[in-house]
C-alpha cells in the first residue's frame, strides 16, 4: 500500500421501466416513490374466526434474501459494475470528486477512503485532481484493472483512518429487515421468495424469536403502532451499525455517508424497496439478477454517530459546485470558455437539483481536531 499509512490494519466488514434522457439513459436511484407491492396478507384470523395460521413460509426474511442476492457467492455486486445499472453523483460529474477533494483539504487532511467504491471512479478522479492524495477503495468487487496504481484497493475496512471517509450510495444497499402491519394491526417481519418475489408474513415483532432491537428501532424511528394494515417500515438497524462501524475507525478526520433517504417527518408509508437493472427500474426481486435498494433513515444513522444531516445541494454549493449558467457575453469573448463553463454548470445543476441528486442527504461527522460540519460546510 502506498502513502503515509493513514489507514492501518484491514479487517473484513460484517456485515416502471423507462429511461431518463437527462442522465444519459441511466436512472438515478432513489428519486421517485412508487406504489406498494402486493403482499400475501395473512389476516388476524381465518374466515371461520380461528386463530391465524403460523407463518406459511420457509422463505427467508428480506434481510437474508437481499444479502444473498447482492453479496452471496454469485451476488449482483460481486459480478456487476454499478455504473452499468444506475447513475450516482460519482458518474454524473467529476465535480463531485472535486468537491470531496476540496472538503478533504479544507479539513486539513490528505487521505480519502471510499467505502463501497464501485469501480473506483471517484478515487481515480480524485487522483487526477490531486496526485499527492493517499487513496483507498473498500469494495467487495475485485480491483478494477484500469484503476491507477496509486489507488489502494481492499475488501476490508482499515482498523483506523486519519482522513476523509466517504460512502456514496452504500448504505441503501445494506440489506435490512422489512416489517409490515398485518390485517389485525400487528407489525410482522416480512419474508420473501427470492425466485418469485412473493412476500409472506413471518413472526410478529413482539415474538421472542425476533431480536428486541428491531422493535426498539421501529418504536424510536419508524413507529408502526396504530398504523393501518399494509403500512411498512425498513428497519435501519443494519445501516446504523454499518456506518457506526466505519465511523469508529476514524481516529481523526471527516466521515460522510451520502444517500437518498428520509427523516421522521418524511417516512414513506409503504416503504421504498426497489430494483434497478441496465439503467431501468424493474420489479423488486432478490434473485441476484438486479440491484436491490431501499432509502436510508438518515436521521437514525446521524444520531448513531453524532453526525449532522446536510442536503447535498447545500453541501456541494458550500464546496463551490455552482449550477449558475455563464453569462452569454462570454460566448462572444471566449466561445470555447463559454462551452466549458456551460457544461460545468449543467453538471453542477444535475448534482444539486432539488428533486434529484441535490435532495440526497450527507451524514457528516468530524473527529479529533477537525472543525464541525457547520464550519466545514459553510
Ligand atoms: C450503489 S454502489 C455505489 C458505488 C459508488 N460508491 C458510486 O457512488 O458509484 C454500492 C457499492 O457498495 C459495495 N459494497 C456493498 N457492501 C459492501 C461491503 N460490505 N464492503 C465493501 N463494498 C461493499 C457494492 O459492491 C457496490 O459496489
Amino acid at each position: 500500500m502506498r502513502g503515509t499509512g493513514r489507514f492501518a490494519g484491514l479487517v473484513q466488514i460484517e456485515g416502471t421501466p423507462d429511461t431518463d434522457p437527462a442522465t444519459g439513459g441511466l436512472r438515478h436511484r432513489g428519486t421517485r416513490h412508487k406504489a406498494p407491492r402486493n403482499l400475501t396478507h395473512m389476516t388476524g384470523s381465518t374466515p371461520l374466526g380461528m386463530p391465524p395460521m403460523p407463518p406459511p413460509t420457509t422463505d427467508p426474511p428480506w434481510k437474508k434474501a437481499w444479502d444473498a442476492a447482492l453479496y452471496g457467492p454469485e451476488g449482483f455486486f460481486r459480478r456487476e459494475s454499478p455504473v452499468a445499472h444506475f447513475r450516482t453523483s460519482v458518474h454524473a460529474s467529476p465535480l463531485f470528486a472535486r468537491a470531496l477533494v476540496a472538503l478533504t483539504r479544507r479539513a486539513g487532511l490528505d487521505t480519502i477512503v471510499d467505502v463501497g467504491a464501485g469501480r473506483g471512479e471517484l478515487l481515480a478522479e480524485a487522483h487526477r485532481i490531486d496526485p499527492t492524495l493517499t487513496l483507498l477503495g473498500v469494495e467487495v468487487a475485485p480491483r478494477p484493472a484500469e484503476l491507477p496504481e496509486a489507488v489502494a484497493w481492499t475488501s476490508a475496512l482499515p482498523e483506523s483512518v486519519e482522513g476523509l471517509v466517504v460512502a456514496n450510495e452504500w448504505l441503501d444497499n445494506i440489506p435490512c429487515h422489512v416489517v409490515e402491519v398485518d390485517g389485525s394491526g400487528t407489525p410482522r417481519i416480512v419474508h420473501v421468495d427470492p425466485a418469485s418475489g412473493e412476500e409472506t408474513f413471518g413472526a410478529p415483532l413482539a415474538d421472542r424469536a425476533v431480536p428486541a432491537g428491531i422493535a426498539a428501532w421501529c418504536e424510536r424511528w419508524w413507529p408502526l403502532a396504530g398504523r393501518e394494515p399494509g403500512a411498512r417500515a425498513e428497519v435501519g438497524t443494519t445501516r446504523d451499525e454499518a456506518w457506526a462501524d466505519v465511523v469508529r475507525r476514524v481516529t481523526g478526520g471527516v466521515a460522510v455517508a451520502v444517500d437518498y433517504g428520509h427523516t421522521a417527518q418524511t417516512r414513506p408509508p409503504s416503504g421504498t424497496l426497489r430494483s434497478y437493472r441496465d439503467g431501468q427500474e424493474v420489479d423488486v426481486l432478490p434473485d441476484g439478477s438486479r440491484d436491490v435498494t431501499a432509502h436510508v433513515a438518515v436521521d437514525a444513522v446521524a444520531a448513531r454517530v453524532a453526525g449532522t444531516v446536510v442536503r447535498q445541494r447545500e453541501a456541494l454549493r458550500s464546496l463551490g459546485v455552482d449550477g449558475t449558467r455563464p453569462e452569454l457575453a462570454l460566448a462572444t469573448r471566449d466561445p470555447q470558455g463559454y462551452v466549458r463553463a456551460l457544461s460545468r454548470a449543467t453538471e453542477a445543476a444535475e448534482l444539486t437539483e432539488e428533486t434529484g441528486l441535490g435532495g440526497f442527504s450527507w451524514v457528516v461527522s468530524t473527529h479529533a481536531d477537525v472543525p464541525p460540519a457547520s464550519q466545514l460546510l459553510s
